[in-house]
């Protein structure tokens, strides 16, 4: 069971290294021939996840360091590659492995095992990438063996970074120079990568051009990751007088709705961006706590927000009015259903959450009050419990609390660290 911090607190938080950037750094660095250097990497299950992929191909992680023989020497895995909870370590490393001369099957546990993978098809194929997935549409999915892989232009209809990085990652073997367009919103690090890297230009927010080559060794300083520091600065928002500072988190704009909502829903927000890892921001955040008021949420906002939606129904129900999102489809393909999981923690910790089939209503109550709340294995969802817990009028119990390792191992020590040190 998590309690309520004391009073209203101050405090710093230090999240874990970004799970996107994390992903994306292992990856590029395995595509590279040579050693590359990854500091403050993720220490959740899914980075984790990616790493051993990553082995099964002949890749070697040692402490910060990727030897890599390079995408063109990866050798066939011997068995199915096992990729966890983790939706993006199968649906990015699907777009280099479709590319291969072999072919490599990878799957995931029940919850990855029953989400959509049709959308890799269309995108892989026009590239002459081989893709092969479940009768359901689903993993185990397997990719290659290919043969020559030609220029496309393709156009996917969610706002999916981790397809569009798939399609990116497989065209650099391309003929020709490919493109790949989707709605915006979508976090773009890998766009700035491969353009800092030299492979690819922006045609517009929602075009990216990918020109054939090789990704070369790199350094690749993670910075913190700012979906997981969302929780702790939701913490202090909903209690008034309370501030919350993070150093060094990522500021892709794809990454920034989260703040954009906090702000319009009257949380005082200062961000300040102080450098970057490879054309991709980083900076400093502070989120200090004020009475909230509700807010609509919809398009490219939903989509720059999208892992943190259920922390914004926890905003909601503190907050006067009643607070809409809408175009989230996609939150009911995660790692759980989060819109009907989302709406029935709220319920039951004594708030209003009505479902939509893109999203939901949250009626401001000005509380949540204590419950039983399962995160049906979702990390996201134990997360947002557990944040619940830090302005409820009594305490949440959370069943499969332990979810939090998938990226956030030390989670409920960083949350208690927030009102212990004052
Ligand atoms: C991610 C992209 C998003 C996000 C996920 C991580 C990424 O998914 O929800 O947690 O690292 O590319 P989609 O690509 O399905 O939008």
């Amino acid at each position: 069971a998590v309690l309520a911090p004391p009073g209203a607190f101050h405090g710093k938080v230090v999240p874990p290294g970004d799970k996107s950037l994390s992903h994306r750094a292992l990856i590029f660095s395995a595509m590279a021939t040579g050693t590359s250097t990854i500091t403050n990497l993720g220490p959740g299950e899914d980075v984790a996840a990616t790493a051993a992929a990553l082995g099964a191909l002949g890749v070697k992680t040692e402490g910060n360091q990727i030897d890599s023989p390079g995408i063109d020497a990866w050798t066939p895995p011997k068995i199915a590659i096992d990729c966890g909870n983790s939706g993006t370590t199968l649906r990015v490393l699907a777009g280099p492995l479709a590319s291969r001369p072999f072919s490599t099957t990878l799957t995931g546990d029940t919850s990855l095992q029953s989400r959509p993978m049709e959308r890799l098809v269309d995108p892989l194929t026009a590239l002459g990438g081989s893709v092969l997935l479940s009768d359901k549409g689903t993993a185990p999915i397997t990719l290659g063996p290919a043969q020559l892989l030609f220029a496309a232009d393709s156009n996917i209809s969610v706002p999916s970074a981790q397809v569009r990085t798939a399609f990116e990652l497989c065209a650099l073997q391309a003929n020709g120079v490919s493109t790949i367009s989707s709605p915006p919103g979508y976090r773009d690090h890998s766009e700035r990568w491969l353009e800092s890297f030299g492979l690819g230009e922006r045609v517009s927010p929602e075009v990216f051009r990918i020109f054939p080559g090789s990704i070369p060794p790199a350094t690749y300083a993670v910075p913190g990751d700012p979906s997981s520091a969302a929780a702790l600065w939701t913490a202090a928002a909903i209690r008034l007088g309370s501030a919350v500072r993070t150093e060094n988190v990522s500021l892709n704009p794809g990454r920034l709705g989260f703040l954009q909502i906090l702000e319009s829903m009257g949380a005082a927000v200062t961000a300040e961006v102080t450098g970057s890892i490879h054309g991709d921001p980083v900076g400093d955040v502070t989120v200090r706590g004020c009475a909230l008021s509700s807010t609509v949420i919809a398009g490219s906002l939903t989509a720059a927000a999208i892992d943190e939606l259920p922390l914004v129904a926890i905003l909601g129900s503190f907050a006067e009015g009643i607070t809409r999102v809408t175009g989230a489809g996609e939150l009911r393909t995660k790692e759980t259903d989060r819109i009907s999981g989302t709406c029935t923690m709220v319920n039951s910790l004594g708030g209003n959450a009505k479902e939509r089939s893109d999203g939901f209503d949250i009626l401001g109550v000005g509380w949540l009050e204590s419950g039983e709340v399962s995160s049906q294995g979702d990390h996201r969802m134990a997360i947002a419990a557990a944040v619940a817990a830090t302005g409820s009028t009594g305490p949440i119990t959370i069943q499969g609390a332990e979810a939090v390792a998938v990226s956030w191992p030390l989670f409920f020590d960083d949350l208690e660290g927030l009102w212990s040190s004052r």
